[in-house]
């Protein structure tokens, strides 16, 4: 493993990335209605990023990925890919997961919306799973383990019987999209690597409504969604550990913490 531990000038700019990209989740918010398909939601977003931010989106070409954004839509647990053919309706639940690279630095972070009128279960789990984000969120300060993080997010996603996806996990984050140390969403408290001042990384779990199992699209080779066809959600922030804990660097302007 070789964690790349962050200087105060690296997370000065990593503050500059995550910023962009919670604004462009922000900015997208609005479109995100029924009749849009998820290929002009990609479209706006590519053109925000590269016109009005002067930043360049992680996604597009990466490991051959074909758009700038990740578009997952009900039973689509992560990676989708935008298409004009696709058009949301209401009652869609739909995560949008944002990463530019702005100054060498990446900032990563996604957020589900509910599309026109959306059933209580679907609001429920996405509650739910926002949830596990902040209470990891709450516990990260040098010394815990990532074992913990999996914890705090496997416990409180399972109590609602919810089920943890496993073949996905948050990450180390900096001038590489995907760095180490691979920070699962279930674990035992105590185990795995400890937590340290000037590490960046994601916390991004994804809750299954049915059971944790997914399959791989072989048609795209990136659209991964549940294998009972049940719905999925995520929620996805970039952190810096400080001292005392840790801050949020993707925070939008509707949370607090
Ligand atoms: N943003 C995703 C993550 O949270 C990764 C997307 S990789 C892509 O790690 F190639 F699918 F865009
Ligand atoms: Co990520
Ligand atoms: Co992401």
């Amino acid at each position: 493993m070789n964690i790349h531990l962050k200087s105060a000038d690296d997370i000065a700019k990593m503050r500059v990335a995550g910023r962009l990209a919670a604004d462009v989740l922000e900015m997208i918010g609005p479109h995100v209605q029924p009749g849009i398909s998820t290929g002009e939601l990609d479209r706006i977003c590519h053109q925000y990023i590269v016109e009005e931010q002067a930043a360049i989106p992680a996604p597009l070409n990466y490991n051959g990925f074909p758009k700038s954004i990740c578009t997952s839509v009900n039973h689509v647990i992560c990676h989708g890919i935008p298409s004009d053919g696709k058009i949301l309706k209401s009652g869609d639940i739909v995560n949008i997961d944002i990463t530019v690279i702005k100054d060498g630095f990446h900032g990563d972070t996604s957020k589900m919306f509910c599309v026109g009128e959306v059933a209580d279960h679907a609001r429920r789990l996405i509650r739910v799973t926002q949830e596990c984000l902040y209470r990891a969120i709450g516990i990260v300060k040098p010394g815990i383990t990532l074992g913990d993080i999996g914890h705090v997010i496997q416990q409180h996603g399972e109590g609602h019987n919810y089920s943890i996806v496993r073949e996905y996990c948050g990450h180390g984050i900096g001038r590489i999209f995907h760095e180490d140390p691979q920070v699962l969403h279930w674990g035992s408290p105590g185990t795995g690597t400890p937590v340290q001042e000037g590490m960046t990384f994601t916390i991004e779990p994804m809750l299954n409504a049915g059971t944790r199992y997914t399959k791989l699209s072989r048609q795209d080779g990136w659209t991964v969604t549940t294998k009972d066809r049940r719905l999925s959600a995520q929620w996805e922030h970039t952190l810096a550990v400080t001292a005392s804990g840790c801050e949020v660097l993707t925070l939008r302007s509707d949370e607090s913490m």
